[in-house]
């Protein structure tokens, strides 16, 4: 069963890392993105790292030129350990979208959060 819990005053969230929240016994990394709030369980589905207190960031792509570009600025989280990519709206893994970490729908309410676990 679904229940909406309390995580934390919009202004709490900054723009440019993850706000973690520990609710009963998740530890969740609250993200605020241009298109709104979203929230991932804090676990990399790698080794288990604290993946959401990793770096918010992009990525980089390799073109048909003998470049690579970079893009997605701020729409990523890279594990501190290992360096792996996830999309913070969806928490697949870029390299492999099977591999991801559990999301959380999220509503907001005037200044409040709220996480639904
Ligand atoms: S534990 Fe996250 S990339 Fe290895």
């Amino acid at each position: 069963m679904v229940t909406k819990q309390f995580a934390c005053k919009a202004l709490d969230v900054p723009s440019d890392a993850a706000r973690i929240v520990v609710l009963g016994k998740l530890s969740i990394g609250l993200f605020k993105l241009n298109d709104g709030y979203h929230a991932l369980l804090n676990v990399c589905p790698h080794r288990g790292a604290a993946l959401c207190e990793g770096p918010v960031c992009g990525t980089t792509r390799q073109t048909d030129k003998p470049e690579f570009v970079y893009e997605r600025a701020g729409e990523l989280v890279r594990c501190a350990w290992h360096g792996w990519e996830f999309d913070i709206r969806t928490g697949e893994f870029l390299v492999d979208p099977k591999i991801r970490t559990r999301r959380f729908e999220v509503s907001v309410e005037g200044d409040d959060i709220y996480i639904h676990v």
